[in-house]
């Protein structure tokens, strides 16, 4: 048992979808998505909170310098950022751009970006759709 220190930087963005899974038909895609099916899609403004855990280094007392932080956030939302994400973010040609897929895949971004260096790992992504739903997607520790 020990203190934990999370940071959490909140960002927000704009992008339009559409929930379609095109291995299914017209009919039932209408049928289970609805409005949301229709071909032009619709936009939202999500807000993405990212935490990430660690101890302050003892030199800068931070976790992650917010200059890196926000640079990584900015790197990566921009496959999203003003894009419809069925059409410009390869990730959603198959995968249907529910809150739920997209904080996955912001999540498989900064993976990659954060560095995990025992210091500071990446540990928590929660996505609001609106101001009345997010989702939350970390991993537990092994
Ligand atoms: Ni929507």
């Amino acid at each position: 048992m020990g203190y934990r220190k999370l940071l959490t930087k909140r960002m927000d963005f704009s992008a339009s979808h559409r929930y379609w899974n095109p291995g299914w038909s017209e009919e039932k895609n209408r049928e289970v998505f609805g409005k949301s099916a229709s071909p032009h899609g619709h936009g939202h403004n999500y807000a993405l909170e990212l935490t990430v855990e660690g101890e302050a280094d003892p030199e800068t007392g931070m976790i992650i310098n917010l200059y890196d932080l926000k640079k990584i956030m900015k790197e990566v939302l921009e496959d999203f950022d003003h894009k419809h994400l069925n059409e410009d973010n390869p990730h959603f040609r198959t995968l249907v751009p529910t809150t739920e897929n997209i904080a996955r895949v912001l999540w498989d971004g900064f993976k990659e970006k954060i560095p995990g260096d025992g210091r500071c790992r990446l540990y928590r992504v929660r996505l609001y759709e609106t101001r009345d739903m997010y989702v939350d997607y970390w991993r537990d520790e092994d």
